[in-house]
């Protein structure tokens, strides 16, 4: 059961507390991200990372998370003037430092960060990474294999469900599949896919998602939800974007459950981890109330939902909260 953490709230004293007492795997919302890590070209800051990492270890006494060495986001301004050349050579020396770092620190890495496209006319998600490095996932992943010990998963990271239209998504997720069958025949290392699953009131697919992820179980991959959150505010698919739309406490209950039962169902599925746990502290806004514990830190519906789950349909007694 994980969360993404954030150290700016790490100094308040029951969003540390609930996370150390509900979790047992921590992810860093920002600190682990390039941008961060290496804010000039060869000059490494690990302070905020090594934050999640010493609290996801020590404090929560879990696993920690990476995330990510690659993405075409919150990389630093420095990427953008370097030739293709070099950029492929800043890829390369980046996930070196920050694997002779952390080592095993993270039992797994999310290795490049949504490299597929939203466009239907084109595959790749153009970039600061592609395609001047036109193989730089390929890249990415058999440096991280080299830079990090053997134990470390190694992951391939993706959203499916924020497009603007339903055969987007299955078109996007027909991508994936293409684009991890493709290294594994490459036989480019590989352990794992994420799904984000930053989903929306309306999620209706638990059934589809099922068989989607039994197919990377199939190719003998971990799978992993690697930041869920349940939105009630228009998603791209909504007519109007970011509208909030009033909050059903059940209904949010339910897809949790689904989705927990889903992960319990499937055996590739090893880690249910949500976008932060609070909803004071979401990236999709605190109206939109995505997350399993409300901003005064209390369970709601989906907590009990998902612990009758975990449970076998036993009720649990409330459980008691910081
Ligand atoms: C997001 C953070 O939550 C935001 O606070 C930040 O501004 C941007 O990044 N997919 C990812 C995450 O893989 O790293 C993103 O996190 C959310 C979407």
């Amino acid at each position: 059961m994980g969360t993404a953490v954030n150290t700016d709230y790490l100094p308040e004293k029951k969003y540390e507390a609930l996370a150390a007492q509900q979790y047992n795997l921590v992810t860093a919302e920002h600190s682990c991200k390039m941008a961060p890590l290496q804010p000039e070209q060869g000059k490494f800051n690990f302070t905020g990372c090594d934050e999640i990492r010493d609290f996801a270890l020590t404090k929560v006494k879990g696993a920690f998370r990476g995330h990510n060495l690659c993405w075409w986001q919150n990389y630093p301004a420095w990427v953008q003037s370097l030739t293709p050349m070099e950029k492929r050579q800043a890829l390369i020396n980046h996930i070196n430092e920050v694997g002779k770092h952390y080592g095993s620190d993270a039992f797994a890495w999310d290795v490049v960060n949504e490299a597929i496209s939203d466009d239907s006319n084109e595959t790749m998600r153009r970039s600061v990474w592609y395609p001047d490095v036109k193989d730089y996932i390929d890249v990415a992943f058999t440096t991280a294999r080299k830079a990090f010990p053997a134990e470390v998963k190694l992951f391939y990271n993706e959203y499916v469900y924020q497009q603007t239209s339903k055969q987007l998504h299955r078109l996007k997720a027909e991508r994936m599949y293409d684009l991890v069958r493709g290294m594994m025949d490459r036989k480019v290392p590989i352990d794992g896919v994420g799904l984000q699953m930053h989903i929306f009131y309306d999620f209706d697919d638990a059934v589809w998602l099922k068989a989607f992820m039994e197919r990377f179980d199939a190719l003998g991959l971990e799978v992993h939800f690697t930041e869920l959150d349940v939105s009630f505010k228009e998603g791209p698919d909504g007519k109007t974007p970011g509208k909030i739309v009033p909050f059903d406490a059940q209904r949010q209950a339910r897809i949790y459950a689904d989705l927990m039962k889903v992960c319990l169902e499937v055996n590739a599925c090893k880690n249910f981890e949500t976008w932060g746990f609070t909803d004071k502290y979401t990236w999709m806004g605190t109206n939109a109330r995505p997350l399993p514990f409300d901003s005064d830190y209390q369970p709601k519906a989906a907590v009990g939902a998902m612990l009758k789950v975990l449970t076998n349909g036993q009720d649990l007694q409330e459980t008691t909260v910081v």
